[in-house]
């Protein structure tokens, strides 16, 4: 059931090079090595110090004679004073690669870092597509989590401090040189941190799956990346230590970082930015509150597709009409949603009636979320599906 065009041009995007599998970071040594560099830059996050993960990661390249630095700062939501300080530390250390070692935010601060090393000014005047003049320093990055897919990704988000706003840096020259996707450092996330950020995964997944924007490679992408998080993500969250569950969630989240590379994303993250903003709310818990309102709202944009998320997620559409089909996906969702708990109520996080008219007027800046979206989006159907989530 796919809908391949052969009239349709199709572009893909991704790293140069994937390592996957348990104890795989034990060959970041070599991969620095191939990349040329010798002294290298760390980029991580207090909770992944806390977590023990940094000596594990950094000790065996230390052992091989390479210097190393350390910035241990980068908080959620990243401003772009963390990169802008972050890059001036690694200029000024003439370090010569870049890994980045963590979450989402680590990960983007880790991009933006290697890109700013050899550019001017701040990584503010780089916001939009394609903007940076030079190719940064070589970077390989290393997820423990696994939800955002920056690893795969071709974006770096940085939140503007004065103006609240998130704003989203892409180019080819951001996608990583090297991805290291090993499961062993994914098991110490708890639960909440499992449950939010494999919704992020699902919310790139589907939103690229239906995308007006797909290709047939991010449908195969998108298309496995829904199977596998509908079948992993409750056994990642309920028994944390089952290594294939955690490896199926990494393969997961990066094929579906590389899906919305190439195929866009859609009007779940474009509502679920401002909810970050006004109310710091970890990014995948925004999304997933958003995901089966928008969802609601989508699906006669793309009858078929939806229909195609239901039947990944296990779902039995036989016999069903298309619209029938679709809803499945919306059951499958919130399905998926109470196995995790995760209310998808703005009630219960203490989002306030009145804020409505703010977070829409918000929502409308990121436009760009809703050109591949499958249907258009007005203001008043942004306040309807806020109205609707509350
Ligand atoms: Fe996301």
């Amino acid at each position: 059931m796919n809908t391949y065009d052969p009239e349709k041009v199709s572009t893909f995007l991704a790293p140069n090079k994937h390592l996957l599998g348990k104890g795989v970071a034990c060959q970041l040594g070599g991969e620095i090595k191939t990349l040329g560099g010798s002294k290298v830059f760390v980029v991580t996050d207090p909770g992944v110090v806390k977590a023990g993960l940094v000596p594990a990661v950094i000790e065996p390249l230390k052992s091989e004679g390479m210097k190393i630095g350390v910035y241990d700062k980068v908080q959620p939501e990243p401003t772009s004073g963390i990169v802008d300080e972050a890059a001036r530390i690694a200029r000024s250390g003439r370090y010569d690669l870049v890994v980045g070692l963590g979450g989402g935010s680590s990960l983007d601060v880790a991009k933006g870092v290697a890109m700013m090393v050899a550019n001017t000014g701040s990584i503010l005047d780089y916001v939009g597509l394609n903007m940076f003049p030079k190719r940064g320093i070589p970077k390989i990055l290393i997820p423990t989590t696994a939800g955002t897919g920056s690893e795969a990704s071709w974006v770096c988000v940085v939140t503007d401090e004065k103006k609240n706003e998130k704003k989203s840096l892409y180019g080819f020259m951001l996608l990583p040189d090297v991805a290291m996707l090993d499961p062993v450092l994914t098991v110490s996330m708890p639960p909440s941190v499992t449950a939010d950020t494999g919704f992020d995964a699902l919310v790139h997944a589907i939103e690229s799956y239906v995308s007006v924007n797909r290709t047939p490679y991010t449908e195969i992408m998108a298309g496995e990346a829904i199977r596998l998080i509908s079948r992993n993500l409750p056994v990642a969250y309920g028994k944390g230590g089952d290594i294939k569950a955690r490896f199926n969630m990494l393969l997961a989240a990066n094929l579906a970082g590389m899906a919305f590379t190439s195929g866009g994303l859609g009007a779940t993250h474009g509502l679920a930015y401002p909810l970050g903003t006004q109310y710091h709310m970890p990014h995948g818990r925004s999304n997933a509150i958003m995901l089966p309102h928008v969802m609601r709202f989508n699906l006669t944009g793309n009858l078929e597709g939806y229909a195609g998320v239901a039947r990944m997620m296990g779902e039995n559409i036989d016999g069903l009409s298309a619209y029938e089909a679709s809803e499945k996906a919306v059951d499958a969702v919130m399905r998926l949603l109470a196995a995790v708990r995760i209310s998808c109520r703005l009630s219960d996080y203490g989002v306030q009636k009145k804020k409505i008219s703010l977070l829409t007027k918000e929502a409308l800046q990121q436009s760009r979320f809703f050109v591949p979206n499958p249907k258009d989006v007005t203001e008043e159907d942004i306040r309807r599906i806020y109205k609707d989530a509350y």
